[in-house]
């Protein structure tokens, strides 16, 4: 499966507004934004036609999905660094 985020960045996403994925992909992520209209507020993209407004969803998805992702390991990390502290079962 290709990710939305491997997209170059450089390559506009929002042709209405002439917003490229790089912005986009940054705003999502600077404003933890969890919708099309948020991301719209700060950026502008999808703003439009809207026929972008399904691209801004997969985007923001995956970003989701890489946070919790992230903080799956931080907490595994956490968990294992409290266990070995507390003498506890790792
Ligand atoms: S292409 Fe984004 S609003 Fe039209």
């Amino acid at each position: 499966m290709t990710r939305r985020l491997d997209t170059d960045r450089d390559k506009t996403l929002c042709y209405c507004l002439g917003v490229r994925y790089g912005r986009v992909i940054d705003t999502i992520r600077g404003k933890e934004c969890t919708s099309v209209k948020e991301v719209t507020r700060s950026c502008k993209a999808g703003g439009g036609c809207r026929s972008c407004h399904p691209e801004i969803e997969d985007l923001i998805t995956e970003l989701r999905e890489e946070r919790t992702a992230a903080g799956g390991i931080i907490k595994g990390i956490i968990g294992r660094v409290f266990g070995r502290r507390t003498g506890g079962s790792s």
